[in-house]
């Protein structure tokens, strides 16, 4: 068991390319066919991609690369050069145009007084001596590296492709969603307008979607759904990261590992001691070998310390049993409701743990320590049912604060 589930974890490593990138099939198709129709029409084009870490654009781009290069063989036309960059190797940001020089004319030598982008300015400034020249697919991603004081490497990059006889189709991706307002309006204005495709953060939904489609590799089942669910809800809230996810997950293994380590020299120092006075061993059950909500709870910790999961950690018993409460409630699609709505919920999670409920006045004090603390919001009313409360700090924090609790852990779910 130890060696499949860590075969599972090589297979959630960041590294690991997946078949296919889910979820961004919208975002591939507009890429894709940008590039398709730069080759049809034999025409030069810019594009940028931007978006937030691990939102898969490195991973979209391979893709759509593969897939342009079949198309085009498929489709009769010359398939396009490809230069796929990572401009943070770059030693200085120009030698990008040595890179490209390279790619359009490997090993020619350029003349000592020529730099390589006024060479590639020349080149496509001019007609092509041969006829249907092949068009070039120049990937550089990382694109932020290239920023300088001046961002000329980058005007000069994006540049390249608005000449006449320009073979280039460029996608440059970047991270920094704000150096599209920074650099495309200058870009604009010198009659260079490349296509947008922001990347957004990924959803619970798309990050449980894509954990699920990787671990579709594995005949077995690794993961126990709330598990999952639990890290897509968290690294959604957080981040949207995929990387991210995927390192909680592999850390969740770890985890599971760890105790399966465990509980195997258990088992063994049990069997020797049967074999001694022949008492029952413990047998392990299917559900042990897999990652539980507590394991996954435990990895999102490390991964995910925060002062609000602290402070809902240390609160006492029947504050944190107020928030899961609010939890409860909440998650029916409200987004606020009354003291005494939220009593009753509490009275009800009280019930199913048999732990005694407090008095409602004892309950209001404790919701006014929760709103010190900036957890909650209450509202202005007289009547002390009626007040209205909020929840001020994020669904998924409180959950997963909660979650390694026993006793809440069942509520929630
Ligand atoms: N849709 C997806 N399906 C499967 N795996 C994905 C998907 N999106 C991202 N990943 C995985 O998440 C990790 C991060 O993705 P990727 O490197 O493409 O992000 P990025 O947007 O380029 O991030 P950065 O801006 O930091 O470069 C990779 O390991 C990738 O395989
Ligand atoms: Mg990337």
């Amino acid at each position: 068991m130890l060696k499949q589930v860590s075969a599972v974890k090589e297979l959630l490593h960041v590294s690991t390319a997946p078949s296919s990138a889910v979820c961004r099939e919208d975002e591939q198709k507009r890429v894709f066919d940008f590039c398709k129709a730069c080759i049809e029409q034999e025409k030069a084009g810019s594009l940028y991609v931007c978006g937030c870490p691990g939102t898969g654009k490195s991973l979209s781009m391979e893709k759509v690369k593969q897939c342009l290069v079949d198309w085009a063989k498929e489709a009769g036309f010359q398939p396009p050069d490809v230069l796929t960059m990572n401009c943070s190797s770059l030693t200085k940001t120009s030698e990008i145009f040595n890179k490209v020089m390279e790619k359009n004319q490997p090993g020619k030598k350029v003349n000592g007084s020529t730099s390589p982008l006024k060479h590639l300015q020349n080149l496509y400034s001019q007609q092509p001596k041969s006829l249907g020249s092949k068009m070039m697919l120049i990937i550089a991603d990382e694109l932020d590296y290239l920023i300088t004081k001046d961002c000329a490497v980058l005007y000069d990059l994006f540049m390249l492709t608005t000449f006449p006889f320009s073979r280039c189709i460029l996608i440059g991706v970047a991270n920094a969603i704000d150096l599209a307002d920074r650099f495309l309006p200058r870009l604009k204005s010198l009659n260079c307008k490349p296509m947008v495709i922001t990347f957004r953060a990924y959803s619970k939904d798309q990050i449980l979607r894509i954990l699920q489609e990787r671990l579709m590799a594995v005949p077995h089942t690794v993961f126990h759904p709330q598990a999952l669910e639990l890290c897509a809800r968290k690294v959604a809230a957080a981040s949207g990261d995929m990387r991210k996810a995927l390192c909680v997950c592999r850390s969740a293994i770890e985890i599971l590992e760890a105790e399966l380590r465990e509980s195997t020299s258990i088992l063994t120092s049990d069997k020797e001691l049967s074999q001694q006075k022949t008492a029952p061993t413990c047998i392990i059950t299917i559900e042990n070998d897999i990652v539980r909500i507590d394991h996954m709870a435990v990895a999102l910790s490390k991964a995910f310390r925060s002062p609000t999961v602290d402070t809902i950690q240390s609160l006492p018993q029947h504050q944190q049993m107020i928030l899961c409460a609010a939890v409860k409630f909440f998650r029916g699609g409200k987004k606020d409701t009354t003291v005494g709505e939220l009593n009753k919920s509490y009275m009800e999670i009280c019930k199913s743990t048999i732990i005694p409920p407090v008095g409602i006045l004892e309950f209001l004090s404790m919701c006014r320590v929760l709103a010190d603390q900036g957890l909650l919001k209450l509202g202005q009313s007289r009547d002390v049912k009626l007040k209205r409360v909020t929840l001020k700090v994020d669904e998924a924090d409180i959950t997963f604060a909660l979650q390694g609790v026993r006793v809440f852990r069942n509520c929630l779910q």
